[in-house]
């Protein structure tokens, strides 16, 4: 049958789907589960006439960075390459008036489909690795700490909850604002501080203060273990005249820890567009490993752009 001749039926998903068809697809649950978010199952007509679940797919807003929404499709392996998940992209944008994102590996078979329908990257984000145990490393390490201005330099388990959890938020804030705003700030402080204290190993991550307030962060990722550890890092406030300083403290700091528990390389999941992380890095040689584009697919007013003759 051709394309164009391809009968579809979009549905809600149901709780006999997911029984029925759940093994089939890595991610199926029922309409519902989860408040604001939509799960559609995707049908054509099988060989009998009867109708099969060929695909599922869900949609719904991202609580920190309201601006895009969150969308995930999977087509039945036997069944793609016949503008199915064109369809149900579609379908499934119906249910927003925002434009969706996503997150690509680049030359990914997500990457050719989401590029099909006008997705643009919004960021590239490779992980900055820097070799923990190199020699050079630890003279960086030394050099930083001869150059700063004495600064208070602590394990987050020393700090109160709430102070770490303020800083937190106040760099995710900033870190996004001008590629992917943030949520307001009580939500930004309930969904990411917790969640990113609660992700750190908190005895092996780092803050920089002065004055008793947190100016850097440097954070220790509970996965993955193991020679290679992941991490992240930036100013709590990038515009204060020493937080390129403090950022270099907590950073020596972290990989002066690390060379001590025998890590072999690190890994910052930053954005190239940090200001104080991105050049440190650079003066670190550390090298870029596994980019990621996170992508906008056009959807709601920018999908009618697109259509446009
Ligand atoms: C990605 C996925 C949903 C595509 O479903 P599909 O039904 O094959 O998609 P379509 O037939 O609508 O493809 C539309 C276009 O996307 C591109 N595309 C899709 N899969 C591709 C692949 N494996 N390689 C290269 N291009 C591909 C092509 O340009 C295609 O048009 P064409 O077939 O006329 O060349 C499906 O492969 C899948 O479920 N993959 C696993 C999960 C996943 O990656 N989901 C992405 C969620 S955003």
């Amino acid at each position: 049958m051709s394309e164009a001749a391809q009968k579809r039926w979009f549905r809600p998903v149901t709780g006999a789907d997911v029984e029925r068809d759940g093994h089939r697809f890595s991610w199926m649950k029922p309409d519902g589960w989860r408040s604001g978010f939509r799960a559609l199952v995707l049908e054509i007509e099988g060989a009998a006439g009867d109708r099969c679940v060929i695909g599922v797919g869900r949609i719904g807003p991202n609580t920190v960075h309201p601006t895009r929404d969150l969308v995930e499709l999977e087509i039945d392996a036997a069944h793609r390459r016949r503008g199915h998940g064109t369809a149900l992209l579609r379908e499934l944008g119906t249910y927003s008036a925002n434009p969706l994102s996503s997150k690509v590996e680049l030359g990914s078979e997500r990457e050719a489909f989401l590029r099909s329908l006008g997705a643009v990257t919004y960021l590239r984000v490779p992980l900055l690795r820097v070799d923990v145990a190199a020699e050079r490393t630890v003279r960086w390490c030394a050099a930083v700490r001869a150059e700063v201005p004495h600064a208070e330099v602590r394990r987050w388990s020393e700090l109160p909850r709430e102070q770490v959890i303020d800083a937190l938020t106040d760099c995710y804030a900033w870190q996004h604002a001008s590629w992917s705003p943030t949520a307001p700030r009580d939500v930004l402080r309930r969904e990411v501080g917790d969640e990113f204290w609660d992700g750190a190993i908190r005895e092996h991550s780092w803050a920089v203060r002065r004055d008793g307030a947190i100016t850097a962060l440097a954070d220790l990722y509970d996965d993955p273990v193991g020679p290679g550890r992941e991490g992240a890092l930036e100013a709590v406030d990038a515009a204060m005249p020493h937080a390129r300083a403090d950022v270099a403290l907590a950073l020596a700091a972290l990989l002066d820890d690390l060379r001590e528990q025998g890590v072999a390389h690190l890994d910052l999941d930053n954005h190239p567009t940090d200001p104080h992380t991105a050049p440190l890095l650079a003066t670190l040689r550390a090298d870029e490993v596994d980019p990621v584009d996170l992508v906008e697919i056009p959807n709601g007013l920018t999908a009618r752009l697109r259509e446009l003759p």
